[in-house]
């Protein structure tokens, strides 16, 4: 249905926007998920790492958390569950020092979850913008960490055209006059398999990004092959593992979509949510999102902070459990 003037909102956009919402439950995953009815059609979320915030929340040694992440009494099963057959799971974690060693608890986590049944569809880096300051003896700072992409199946619903980026000054120049070899595809001379058509990109002005998250401030350089992100401030939250909320948000985009009218076609879970941040990107890109923690106070201050940041339509923010 048509708006009268440009600024009013639709019918259809008002009865839409009741029904678009961002639920916060308060409890176990483990146990909250297997209530949910609807399926999602993205997990985003990153849990507690290991042996980390101590003080904070569940502290798990690195040479447990395989089992306790993937194990029969984790959250593989759940998760598998609670997602769209053709849903993805996104897993943004980070390998831990020990005793000056990395450790791969995280490695040996995505193996055990790939002989649960999950596909690792791909490996995305998050760099982060400004690292934590520090000297070690062996290594470097810290600058990235993961985000694996599950799935259940091997090709999982994604919306790559949600993502592309500017193709870049280079094209103006280079595809300007293409003669002679340029008008057809070149194989490698070593016989490698690959080659390249630069007609193909003839009058195109968008290009997949690399695995790469570009999100908030999308860096000009090409090729760039990791997400550029400036970390979540955590004092600001008083929660002390807050990611920003571009990451979230460039995986919805990702893999998910709205409807024509804009609005939500997709649920994103968040089962270890935290201070809500995935919440915002949610309700932001007008998407459905249940967010799960089994902290109260962390409950809180995401229903605070979400009604606060990301509800200027009045959007509905439920709360259970707390
Ligand atoms: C790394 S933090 C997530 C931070 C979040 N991404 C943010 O931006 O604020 C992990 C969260 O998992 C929660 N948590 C730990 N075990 C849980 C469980 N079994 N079920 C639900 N939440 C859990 C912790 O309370 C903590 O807030």
């Amino acid at each position: 249905m048509k708006s009268k003037s440009a600024s009013e909102p639709t019918v259809q956009e008002v009865e839409k926007a009741k029904h678009l919402y961002c639920r916060i439950i308060c409890g176990d995953s483990r146990e909250v998920l297997p209530t949910i009815t609807e399926k999602a059609a993205l997990i985003v979320t990153s849990p507690p790492y290991a042996d980390a915030r101590r003080k904070h929340y569940d502290s798990i040694p690195p040479s447990e958390y395989p089992m306790w992440f993937a194990g029969p009494d984790g959250f593989s099963e759940v998760f598998w569950n609670a997602l769209e057959p053709e849903g993805s799971f996104v897993l943004n974690i980070k390998d831990k020092v020990v005793d000056g060693i990395r450790n791969h608890f995280v490695w040996k986590t995505i193996q055990l979850l790939e002989e649960k049944g999950w596909k690792t569809i791909d490996d995305y880096l998050w760099r982060k913008t400004n690292p934590m300051p520090g000297y070690w003896h062996n290594r470097l700072r810290d600058g990235w960490e993961y985000c694996f992409h599950l799935a259940r199946v091997v090709r999982p619903k994604m919306y790559q055209e949600q993502v592309k980026v500017p193709i870049g000054g280079w094209t103006e120049a280079r595809l300007a006059n293409l003669k002679g070899k340029d008008l057809k595809r070149q194989n490698s001379a070593n016989k490698s398999g690959f080659g390249r058509d630069l007609t193909y990109w003839v009058n195109k002005d968008k290009v997949l990004p690399p695995n790469v998250i570009v999100a908030d401030e999308p860096k000009e350089e090409e090729g760039e092959n990791v997400v550029e992100l400036p970390i979540g401030i955590g004092r600001q939250f008083q929660h002390p593992a807050v990611f920003p909320v571009g990451l979230p948000a460039w995986f919805i985009r990702l893999f998910t979509k709205t409807n024509e009218d804009g609005f939500s076609d997709g649920l994103v879970i968040d089962p270890f949510s935290g201070s809500g941040t995935t919440g915002i990107a949610a309700l932001n890109l007008r998407r459905n999102s249940i967010l799960i923690d089994n902290n109260r106070d962390y409950c809180e201050m995401a229903y605070k902070r979400i009604k606060a940041e990301a509800n200027p339509n009045g959007w509905e923010v439920l709360r259970e459990g707390f």
